[in-house]
């Protein structure tokens, strides 16, 4: 990666001052750079490339020109790519941005003084994330339907988005057009028998949505919308022509309101595949499948094993009680309820897929537990590295790990690592 971005401030009478002390492009997509002073971050810059900018007076800054850009710069492929907040890395050639972020994972490691192999990083495809939520924000007649532009609260009205599978970017203009008048998220997921549609707002949908509901869900394919107030609420069906589908390894299942699901079925295989591939070594008996959801890597794992007695875990109710019709699953809180290390002590192996936060007092069980394996899939190099140090720290020998992009153009990156006991 090359070092040191060469950056000029592009003044009013058109000076151009030298800006010494520049930083390398950041995790999150930024490049620092030393100005009067202090730091200020810049998107959309690579390394080695010279550009004019603006400081905002708030720490941040604005590229004004690109006098003499990276060979690693591409064109990006979204016509609202700067403006739009989802992405920070469409402008960075594949190759590069794909080391960009292993190095990022092997820094977040050594931070924690974790060495070892890195695979690298499986791609996921653009044009594949079925899941997505929008913002809608409607004032007056005015009505704002996208996703909330960087650092700002401020919606971007698009019509496309070549990240999302084509049959839900083409669904964007007409859910654009159903959500006049709602001020909140529009989350949704291209289901088996339709798009599944979940709208978080404070307000109760108002009489003039409903009207339009029946006719919109018909012609657009859609199976079921629902609304909450809030995040955590239970959700309360508005129209359900058809119950939405998912398809998990052998077995299609109800998709509950507001279940967690991997963002992309292509990513749902890479990561299911790699825990199944972790597995399978040893050829277990008993599996413990922690933060199961609906059976991502659940099911998989019983398709390869059918022997084995394998048993999830998690605290979504409407998921668990899904997935108990094929694997027996239990609702339990791993956070406030971790497994204990006696319980933990009845598997050979243990599956984790923690939220951002990771799992640490569930990691502190799983560290004083007899298991042979852990395999960690993770979606936050951080909390990764955090619990990681617990399972080493306790006699586990972390395995090569290997990062998936999900997300892809974000900074997120998942993560599938296999702990051994020594
Ligand atoms: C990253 S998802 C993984 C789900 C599943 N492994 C999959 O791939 O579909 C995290 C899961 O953790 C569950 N969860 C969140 N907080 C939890 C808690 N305190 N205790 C147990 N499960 C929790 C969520 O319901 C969600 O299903």
């Amino acid at each position: 990666m090359i070092n040191n971005v060469k950056l000029y401030l592009n003044c009013k009478d058109t000076e151009v001052v030298n800006i010494a002390n520049v930083g390398d492009l950041k995790a999150q997509g930024d490049v620092s750079v030393s100005f009067k002073g202090k730091d200020i971050f810049i998107p959309f810059a690579l390394p080695g490339e010279e550009i004019a900018f603006e400081p905002d007076g708030k720490g941040r800054g604005k590229i004004t020109k690109i006098i003499t850009p990276s060979p690693f710069r591409t064109q990006p492929i979204c016509k609202y790519y700067t403006r739009c907040g989802g992405c920070k890395f469409q402008h960075m050639e594949t190759k590069a941005y794909l080391a960009f972020k292993k190095e990022v994972l092997a820094k977040t490691l050594l931070q924690r003084g974790i060495g070892g192999d890195i695979n690298d990083v499986i791609a996921i495809p653009a044009h594949t994330r079925r899941r997505a939520t929008f913002n809608s924000v409607t004032a007056g007649s005015s009505h704002w339907f996208g996703f909330n532009a960087p650092k700002s609260g401020n919606v971007v009205t698009i019509d496309s988005c070549p990240l999302l599978t084509p049959k839900l970017e083409a669904f964007i203009p007409a859910l654009k057009k159903q959500c006049f008048g709602i001020t909140g998220d529009v989350a949704v997921t291209v289901a088996e028998g339709g798009f599944d549609v979940l709208i978080t707002a404070k307000k109760y949908p108002e009489f003039s949505f409903l009207e339009r509901l029946g006719e919109f869900a018909y012609t657009n394919n859609v199976a079921r919308v629902a609304w909450r107030a809030a995040e955590g609420d239970e959700p309360e069906k508005l129209a359900e022509i058809t119950q939405p589908m998912i398809e998990i390894g052998t077995k299609s299942l109800n998709l509950p309101m507001a279940a967690f699901l991997q963002a992309s079925k292509e990513a749902q295989k890479v990561l299911a595949d790699l825990v199944v591939k972790e597995v399978s070594a040893d050829n277990p008996l008993r599996i413990a499948d922690l933060f199961c959801g609906i059976g991502s890597f659940t099911i998989p794992l019983k398709d390869t094993f059918p022997d084995a007695s394998i048993v999830g875990y998690d605290s979504f109710a409407p998921s668990v009680n899904v997935l108990n019709r094929i694997v027996p699953a239990k609702v339990q809180d791993l956070f406030r309820h971790p497994l204990s290390h006696e319980e933990l002590d009845k598997f050979d192996v243990v599956v984790l897929d923690p939220p951002r936060a990771g799992a640490l007092e569930q990691v502190k069980q799983i560290a004083l537990s007899k298991p042979k394996k852990v395999v960690y899939v993770s979606c936050n190099p951080a909390s990764f590295a955090r619990d990681a140090c617990e399972l080493i720290n306790s006699g586990y020998k972390m395995e090569k790990v290997t990062p998936v992009d999900q997300f892809v153009f974000s900074p997120h990156l998942e993560i599938v690592a296999c702990f051994i006991k020594n």
